[in-house]
């Protein structure tokens, strides 16, 4: 790796949180999921400390297990629109599901954020891993992992292709002659594959950065084949080093296969520092966090990734039940760990729920500590950057505060963006149109 590589950091805004218990907490808005001047003001923190983007995460179905934030939130696009206007530098990203969801619209959509702000816009690709999501479209079938994976490459090649309907100069705008556009730098996709049958072109040009930086979250087979063959960068969830530097060499070895460049492919561990300017301090706040989960609670944040399975019919002081295969056709990376874990390590069924609920991450400490373990797990290659959530109050703002600073002195993180788009300061290149390359080429 060359030796400018340089640390990215992105910023989960997540209402009241990713647990069941997190609203409860005295410092906590308890309507933060709905609360624009929350979200406004942890984008304008992030921005204040150079972060490269700020993630708006998202799902399609909820029932009355589901975790607080899920049950009344904003959806993505909507959020960013408002967030581009409220800042000036920092990337936009937002996840979108393609399995319910149009190509057309959401090239569209995204194109229009991209524009909005300037060229910050990032799509994080889903294909969204709850069965029950089906009942709130139309009512076909779920499909299947595979299939959810299939859907999803298809798609983006639509989208992408949509994306490059007009060549970056097409607009000639010129109010003498009354051309407003070449018609030679118009391009009609005529896209007709498995599940897409899309003509184009779309209606909205491209913005400074090209196309809005792709992000995928899926982790299993199917998952890092996709993100190596069409994402700029990848969110991830490992659990250790190890496993974080696996991932890393196999989406990175992918892409490489595929003839792709390794540094155009960014990994990105999702974690949630708990900072405390004392070991001390740090405990209290992953403690008064801890605290506040019961294990009725904690199973069903266990259950959620089981579609929403009732774990509470299985004694608690045993093994983990065997739930067979049961899992795989949703969260897959996530249930296919827990499931191994469970096996391997011996452990009861509370114990897997507390240590799904309140985990306990190598991330909880003195500032020095979590910049020491955020260092190493970037130098030894198990992450290009970082997206961080925060699972206790405030802890966007001891991050930027407190851990930042000591990433900049090594020389690590930016003190400024370099860039003025999300690809700029990724360090990823602008897609050249497809259209004007061939042209160039021939
Ligand atoms: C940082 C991060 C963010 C994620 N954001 C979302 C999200 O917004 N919506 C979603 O459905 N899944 C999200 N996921 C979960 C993955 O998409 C999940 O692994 C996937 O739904 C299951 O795909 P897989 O079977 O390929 O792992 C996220 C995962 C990580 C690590």
């Amino acid at each position: 790796m060359g030796k400018n590589r340089q640390l990215r950091l992105g910023a989960t805004i997540h209402g009241v949180g990713s647990s069941h218990t997190a609203w409860r907490h005295p410092q906590i808005p308890s309507d933060a999921s709905v609360n624009i001047s929350f979200y406004t003001q942890q984008a304008q923190k992030a921005e204040e400390g150079k972060f490269d983007f700020v993630f708006i995460a998202d799902g399609l179905y909820i029932n009355e297990k589901s975790i607080p934030h899920f049950l009344n939130r904003f959806e993505p696009i909507t959020i960013l629109s408002a967030l581009g206007a409220a800042t000036s530098r920092i990337g936009l990203v937002g996840t979108l599901s393609t399995s319910y969801s149009e190509p057309f619209t959401v090239a569209r959509q995204f194109a229009s954020i991209d524009q909005i702000s300037g060229g910050r816009a990032g799509w994080n690709v889903v294909t969204s891993p709850l069965e029950g999501t089906a009942l709130n479209f139309g009512g076909r079938p779920h499909p299947a992992h595979s299939e959810r994976y299939r859907i999803a490459e298809e798609y983006l090649e639509v989208v992408k292709g949509l994306w490059d309907s007009w060549e970056d100069d097409a607009f000639v705008r010129d109010k003498e002659s009354g051309v407003f556009f070449d018609p030679d730098k118009l391009h009609r996709l005529n896209h007709e594959g498995e599940f897409f049958s899309v003509q184009g072109p779309l209606n909205i040009a491209r913005s400074r950065q090209g196309q809005p930086v792709v992000f995928q979250a899926g982790s299993s087979d199917s998952g890092r084949s996709l993100a190596a063959k069409t994402a700029d960068a990848v969110f991830t969830g490992p659990e250790t080093i190890e496993e974080a530097k696996a991932f890393y060499r196999d989406v990175k070895q992918r892409a490489a296969a595929l003839g792709r460049a390794p540094e155009e492919i960014l990994i990105f561990p999702g974690i949630g520092p708990i900072v405390g300017r004392t070991e001390e301090e740090a405990e209290r706040k992953y403690q008064e966090i801890a605290g506040l989960v019961t294990i009725e609670k904690a199973l069903e944040y266990l259950g959620r990734y089981f579609e929403h399975h009732d774990f509470s019919q299985y004694p608690l002081d045993e093994p983990f039940p065997d739930l067979g295969d049961f899992g795989s056709n949703s969260f897959r990376s996530t249930t296919d760990r827990i499931k191994r874990r469970a096996k391997e390590e011996n452990l009861t069924l509370r114990e897997i729920a507390l240590q799904e609920a309140t985990p306990r991450t190598v991330f909880i400490g003195t500032p020095e500590k979590v910049a020491d373990v955020v260092q190493q797990w970037f130098e030894e290659e198990a992450a290009d950057g970082f997206i961080i959530g925060s699972g206790v109050p405030g802890g966007l703002d001891d991050f930027v505060e407190l851990v930042v600073p000591i990433l900049r002195e090594r020389g690590l993180f930016r003190t400024e963006y370099e860039g003025d788009t999300l690809r700029g300061n990724l360090g990823l290149p602008v897609p050249e149109n497809r259209y004007t390359k061939q042209k160039a080429l021939s």
